[in-house]
């Protein structure tokens, strides 16, 4: 619902321009939500068609027709970091406003929103900040647009007098007008938590430690699982690599079933990836030595 508020607010703002941009390997519901916001609207979807979004993949199809562009700032397959402040500069310069998806970023890579002027982003909770399953997405509009921001959810709770019960919308001034009823507080209390813990870790160490662990895969799927044929589909390079890593496998559909039968807890990403989360505040390197050793023995 997030994304859905801020990217109708962005394609709102900019009149006049009728094309959606977003990559075909983003996750389901950005791709969906792109296209539902296009038919709404009459525009068109423009579509990136590459796994790891660079800069000059969205000067391809970007321009005077472009309203707004959704990417993810680390990809949820691979994992690649994209280059959230270059791509923000560069649609601003053609005119277009920006929407990142920070769900695998947000708890693991440092995200410098306002310093990139990035205009809008989403995210979820129940990641890399810990908690918990249910815990609610957040959104975040740039400061400069907050007057301007019109989100289509209007509720009680976004409203100017929330017990004035009057008898038509006006928006509350600032942030407060992205909400829409009443907020899912017991989600909400993992939230405090977990930003709490990442607060008290720092997110560069939390960083350090993803990296870290990261290369720990790489190097023993290197070492163990390469000659069993699966291949590394994360950038090696550790400044470009997310806090995961998919490897690939040709059976990994159903190697992924035997893994978490067997207790490795790995998602199934279409159509050959083996995703392996790696959550730096509660994994430890033993722990994911012991799962890459039953990758291993599970695959041979
Ligand atoms: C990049 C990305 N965007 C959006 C979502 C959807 O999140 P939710 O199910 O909380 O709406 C996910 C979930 O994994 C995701 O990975």
């Amino acid at each position: 619902m997030c994304l859905y508020k801020v990217l109708r607010a962005a394609v709102a703002l900019r009149p006049g321009r009728d094309e959606i941009v977003i990559d075909t390997g983003n996750f389901p519901t950005d791709r969906f939500l792109a296209e539902s916001v296009a038919a709404e609207r009459g525009h068109t979807v423009r579509w990136i068609d590459a796994d790891d979004v660079r800069a000059e993949d969205v000067a391809a199809v970007t321009g005077p027709r472009t309203a707004a562009v959704v990417l993810s700032h680390v990809d949820y397959r691979s994992a690649a970091i994209a280059d959230l402040a270059g791509i923000t500069r560069l649609v601003h310069d053609r005119g277009g406003l920006v929407v990142w998806d920070l769900c695998h970023s947000v708890g693991s890579v440092p995200v410098a929103l306002d310093a990139a002027d990035a205009d809008f982003a989403v995210g979820c909770t129940y990641k890399f900040l810990n908690a918990g399953p249910g815990a609610p997405a957040f959104l975040y509009v740039n400061a400069r647009h907050h007057e301007a921001f019109g989100q289509p959810i209007t509720g009680w709770m976004g409203a100017a007098d929330t017990f004035g019960m009057a008898e038509h919308y006006v928006p509350a001034p600032g942030i407060r007008r992205a909400l829409s009823g009443t907020p899912p507080v017991l989600g909400m209390v993992g939230v405090q938590e977990g930003v709490a813990l990442l607060a008290e870790a720092g997110i560069e160490r939390v960083r350090a430690k993803a990296v870290a662990l990261g290369r720990w895969v790489i190097d023993l799927a290197d070492e163990w699982l390469v000659p069993l044929g699966f291949t590394v589909a994360s950038p090696r390079d550790d400044a470009r690599r997310g806090g995961h890593v998919t490897l690939r496998h040709p059976d990994a559909e159903r190697l992924s079933r035997v893994l978490i039968e067997n207790g490795v807890l790995i998602d199934f990403r279409r159509p050959d990836g083996i995703r392996v989360g790696l959550s730096p505040l509660t994994t430890g390197f033993a722990e994911v030595r012991a799962a890459m050793a039953r990758i291993r023995e599970l695959a041979a």
